[in-house]
């Protein structure tokens, strides 16, 4: 059983995610922190505690507010993907009796920073605590700056973000995540931490159609397969106008995979730099792929191939039944 922290920015996919990770028992999941991208760090609280309502628990992970901006950079957030709340707009849906639809958990947010909880957790699970960023780097880098030495002891840092030698999903050199806080990221790659990455070039291989949603939620009750038919609705409509089909790309759950079933994953060790002053390519990240790369050292391991059937069939067996 792998203890993590979540650290994260809800977010559609997000949320897609919280709930694979809180329905596998490979899991602990001991904290989960937010930050701002997505969304503001506000906002993506009040839907983290939105998304743990769908859950009935008796205990909920420890819960703390992270950063509301960049490192350096102005916020830059995607309600245009995400909604107007950043979790396709299900606090505005409401039951007949006036109650809303999926309320959120009455759960305290803690009263120390991401930052602080992060610290914490580590200083609670030295060498065991896996860290699973799912946003910008921005509470990680700072923690990293707070206490490096600590922060050394982390097991590992899983992360969604980036992208080699494809386009960005922000810019056509730059993923979103690594966008909005590439000084985040480069302290963070710079840390010496142990980094498994999920960028964009895996996580595009899994799709999730409208269609196939319909298939896996039709004549299924809960909140759960209602609130994956509410929440994704503005998201694949984007997609439709944007992308060219209707549905999206589930990018944060492809990390939980990464723990929990590594062998629908194929991997490289390399070595990781992010470009963080460049005016047409803040934000990319650059890895040296070439056949005749002659590196010496790696600063993290990226996944570039994935059974996405596999793992889209293990994320819906997860979501409403474990397999
Ligand atoms: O580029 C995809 C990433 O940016 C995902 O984490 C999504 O939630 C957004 O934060
Ligand atoms: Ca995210």
């Amino acid at each position: 059983m792998k203890r993590i922290l979540i650290d994260s920015d809800p977010g559609v996919d997000d949320a897609l995610a919280i709930l694979l990770a809180m329905k596998s028992p490979e899991l602990y999941v001991e904290a989960i922190t937010t930050v701002s991208g997505n969304i503001h760090v506000d906002q993506a609280t009040e839907n983290l505690l939105r998304i743990l309502g769908l859950l009935k628990m008796s205990k909920f992970p420890i819960i703390a507010k992270g950063e509301d901006k960049p490192l350096v950079k102005p916020l830059l957030m995607a309600a245009h993907v995400h909604g107007e709340d950043g979790l396709g707009n299900v606090s505005t849906l409401y039951n007949q009796d006036g109650s809303p639809l999926y309320p959120t958990i009455d759960s305290a947010i803690s009263d120390i920073s991401g930052v602080e909880l992060i610290l914490e957790m580590v200083d609670r699970y030295p060498d065991e605590l896996t860290i699973v960023a799912l946003g910008p780097l921005t509470n990680i880098a700072l923690a990293i700056r707070k206490d490096p030495i600590k922060m050394r002891r982390l097991h590992a840092i899983v992360l969604m973000g980036g992208v080699f030698k494809e386009y960005g999903n922000v810019t056509t050199t730059a993923e979103f995540n690594i966008y909005v806080d590439p000084h985040a990221a480069h302290e963070v790659f710079s840390s010496g931490i142990p980094i498994q990455i999920a960028p964009l070039n895996v996580t595009h291989q899994v799709v999730l159609t409208g269609e196939r949603l319909s298939v896996e939620t039709e004549g299924r009750q809960g909140l759960i397969s209602s609130f994956l038919r509410d929440s994704t609705k503005a998201c694949m409509e984007f997609y439709r106008q944007h992308v060219g089909f209707y549905g999206l790309h589930i990018h944060d759950a492809l990390p939980i995979g990464m723990l929990t079933h590594p062998h629908f994953f194929k991997s490289i060790d390399t070595h990781v730099q992010v470009e963080t002053e460049g005016n047409l390519t803040s934000g990319m990240t650059i890895a040296d792929l070439r056949d005749s790369r002659q590196e010496k050292t790696h600063n993290a391991s990226i996944s570039m191939e994935i059974d996405a059937d596999a793992f889209l069939n293990h994320f819906f067996n997860r979501l409403f039944h474990q397999d």
